[in-house]
């Protein structure tokens, strides 16, 4: 004779690979449309870039990297913001499962390309957070858009979310090695290296101006 246990039951049933896959079906497909969404994005991008370049001789962006949030860190920042675990939880309260980041030359270049991009007309901004005008306490800056697109599907079109931050060059350097700094457990001196950090960021901040103004100066 045979007890069942509901949980000896269920661990039996994750090892088919086949009910996993079916468990798994509409979080793949939502992150399906959100990697379709990301594409899109970029390719927006690259096209402006081709765009500019061919009427001003000039490249606004140096690189474009994107990436998609991993399940992992997904279910994390769900439970962590106590929001609840679904998949539309996902699309109602998450805006970076998709992300693009653009590393720009020069700090003007970041605004001409976000207005650019916020100027498509199946372009829907829903947040803008300007950390170049107003840096965050610890010298972070970057220009940080949601944008809401909409792909198109066999069976209709389907709005998706995206995250978008623009960086120079010089802000993606500092925002690289502050981030590695910050998960170092060990610090004995924490107030110092972050003051560290700021002045770091406030001289990185200089050069971009300064080289800003060489190029206007030539342009
Ligand atoms: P979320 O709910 O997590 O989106 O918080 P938020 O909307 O307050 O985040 P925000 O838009 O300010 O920043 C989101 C992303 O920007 C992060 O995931 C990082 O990639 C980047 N970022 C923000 N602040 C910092 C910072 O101080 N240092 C570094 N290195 N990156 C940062
Ligand atoms: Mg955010």
């Amino acid at each position: 004779m045979t007890t069942a246990d509901p949980s000896l039951e269920s661990l039996a049933r994750i090892e088919h690979p086949e009910y996993i896959l079916e468990k798994m079906q509409p979080f793949l497909e939502l992150m399906v449309y959100y990697h379709c969404a990301m594409l899109e994005v970029k390719t927006k991008l690259e096209v402006l870039d081709k765009g500019l370049a061919l009427h001003s001789s000039r490249n606004p962006f140096e690189s474009i990297k994107c990436r998609l949030k991993t399940p992992g860190s997904i279910i994390e920042k769900l439970k962590r913001k106590g929001y609840p675990l679904s998949l539309s939880s996902i699309e109602e309260n998450l805006n970076d499962i998709a992300g693009v980041r653009v590393i720009c030359s020069f700090p003007d270049d970041i605004y001409d390309l976000a207005d650019s991009l916020c100027a498509q007309d199946d372009v829907t901004v829903l947040e803008r957070k300007d950390y170049i005008q107003n840096p965050k306490p610890n010298g972070y800056r970057s220009l940080h858009l949601v944008i809401q697109i909409p792909i198109f599907l066999s069976d209709g079109k389907k709005e998706m979310r995206v995250e978008v931050q623009f960086r120079t060059i010089a802000m993606d350097f500092w925002a690289s090695l502050e981030h590695k700094v910050k998960y170092k457990k060990d610090i004995c001196n924490p107030e110092q290296v972050a003051e560290e950090l700021r002045q770091c960021a406030e001289a990185i901040s200089l050069m971009d101006q300064r080289m800003q103004e060489i190029r206007n100066s030539i342009a």
